[in-house]
């Protein structure tokens, strides 16, 4: 049975859309891979649209999330779940998350993003008892004690989280319009290193699930 994983979180601009176009990308080199749109902004199906046929995993979108859980019929290791990002989104929110394996929630570094993060996960993660990651997103590489000054503020409130952080490359805010995703460019440094970010997140994911139980998600 596939996993569900929504990407989620109530603040705006976080980079749930980017982190689960690029973190499918990256799981679709070893496993079968659908990314699922929830959210009625529709920015992942608009990104996957202009990516046309060259996508490396299945898109799909879903209006009603009560038909989440018959995704789990479907032939797939891993499903990601892009979600919205305001208030208005907070059903969806809620019927995603009762449906999801483990949840990955990124926020950029600031205090300002952080605090929100907290209410998102008190509020309606912790609640579920659902198993989740907080992913620092947009890191900016010449400023790497952002990430510190944030991952204290994390630990010291219990908060779980990603050891690896995503850093802040233009080529992410480019390949939407470009209809690419992170795995699609290969002719540059900065390029490798947007998707080594991503492929360290996935393997931390991997490695959490391989703890919690004897099933692998895996080669096809
Ligand atoms: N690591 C990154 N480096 C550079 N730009 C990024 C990164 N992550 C996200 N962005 C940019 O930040 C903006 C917001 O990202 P994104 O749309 O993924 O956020 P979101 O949480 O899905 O937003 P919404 O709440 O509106 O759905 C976009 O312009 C995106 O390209
Ligand atoms: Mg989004």
């Amino acid at each position: 049975m596939p996993r569900l994983i929504p990407v989620a979180g109530q603040k705006g601009g976080v980079g749930k859309t980017t982190t689960a176009m690029s973190l499918a990308a990256v799981t679709a080199r070893s496993s079968r891979v659908l990314l699922v749109d929830v959210d009625p902004q529709q920015s992942a199906t608009w990104w996957a649209e202009r990516a046309d046929e060259d996508l490396p995993f299945d898109f799909t979108n879903e209006t009603d999330p009560g038909n989440l859980t018959r995704l789990r019929e479907l032939p797939y290791d891993v499903i990601f779940i892009d979600t919205p990002g305001s208030l208005e989104g907070r059903d969806v929110l809620a019927a995603v998350l009762d449906a999801a394996d483990f949840a990955i929630l990124p926020t950029e570094p600031s205090p300002l993003s952080i605090a929100p993060l907290m209410r998102t996960i008190s509020d309606v993660v912790r609640p579920r008892g659902v198993e989740y990651r907080v992913l620092l997103n947009k890191v900016d590489p010449r400023v790497p004690q952002d990430a510190t000054d944030a991952e204290a503020l994390l630990d010291g409130s219990g908060v779980d989280r990603f050891q690896t952080v995503v850093r802040n490359y233009k080529i992410h805010a480019m390949s939407p319009l470009e209809g690419k995703v992170v795995t699609q460019y290969s002719d540059s440094r900065i390029a490798a290193k947007a998707v080594d970010d991503y492929q360290r997140v996935a393997l931390e994911m991997f490695a959490i699930w391989a703890h919690r139980s004897p099933v692998t998600v895996g080669a096809r």
